[in-house]
């Protein structure tokens, strides 16, 4: 939890009804513990998507296509969203929600490792969204100047990790492990490149469990 409970509380009982595939998809990421960035990151990624008239977004980990379908609600007909996942099981669950909210044809679905699909993309994307595994969070960060236009959205989930980065940023008592593990110290690797990089001008939005928002300069 990275804001207070009542706060939290507050900020999610204020959200509109969604509609019903993402209702069902919320339904069964909580029943089988998925986890999806939810419905407030939801709202933001829309609204960022739309703020910058994106059409091309490239997701990194998009399990059942939670995030994916807000980004392609974001980008409307004429866009295109990349789905991407290691798992065939997910990919298959993904399409037939996607096939529910009318929105198939505007999303690409990859099954594989994202860092290598996206190191075979050519073309520049609007929005670059990465939600792999944590210790490759370095990893994507070397590769997305290349892939985000200048203007464009390098987009980052966890990059709070319930807090532990605070621990490995040298609080200790904020977290009560012994040594930050490598997920942790992806996330701070990468935060930390972000925020000293010329490329990116970045902030984190502290909402669930913090997203990173960089804009490529
Ligand atoms: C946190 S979940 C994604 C949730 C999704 N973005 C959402 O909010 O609806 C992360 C997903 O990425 C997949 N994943 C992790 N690392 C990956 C990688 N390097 N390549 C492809 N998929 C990966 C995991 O299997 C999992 O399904």
């Amino acid at each position: 939890m990275i804001t207070d409970q009542r706060v939290q509380n507050y900020l999610y009982a204020m959200l509109p009804e969604r509609e019903p595939v993402l209702r069902e998809m919320e339904r069964q990421a909580k029943e089988r513990g998925i986890p999806i960035v939810g419905p407030a990151v939801g709202r933001l990624f829309y609204q960022y998507a739309r703020l910058i008239n994106a059409r091309a977004v490239f997701e990194m980990g998009s399990a059942i296509g939670y995030s994916t379908l807000w980004w392609a609600r974001a980008v409307g007909g004429a866009g295109q969203v990349h789905y991407t996942d290691g798992s065939r099981k997910n990919a298959d669950e993904a399409r037939s929600y996607f096939d529910q909210a009318g929105v198939a044809s505007q999303i690409r679905i990859h099954v594989g490792d994202a860092l290598e699909l996206l190191s075979e993309r050519k073309e520049q994307f609007d929005i670059l969204f990465c939600d792999v595994d944590k210790h490759d969070y370095p990893r994507v960060f070397n590769m997305a100047a290349a892939r985000v236009r200048k203007g464009g959205l390098f987009i980052i989930d966890n990059a709070l990790w319930h807090g532990d980065v605070a621990y490995a940023a040298g609080n200790p008592e904020l977290a009560g492990k012994s040594e930050p593990d490598k997920l942790t110290k992806g996330v701070v690797e990468l935060n930390r490149l972000l925020y000293d990089s010329m490329s990116w001008f970045t902030t984190i939005v502290p909402l669930r469990d913090g997203v990173a928002v960089a804009m490529r300069l």
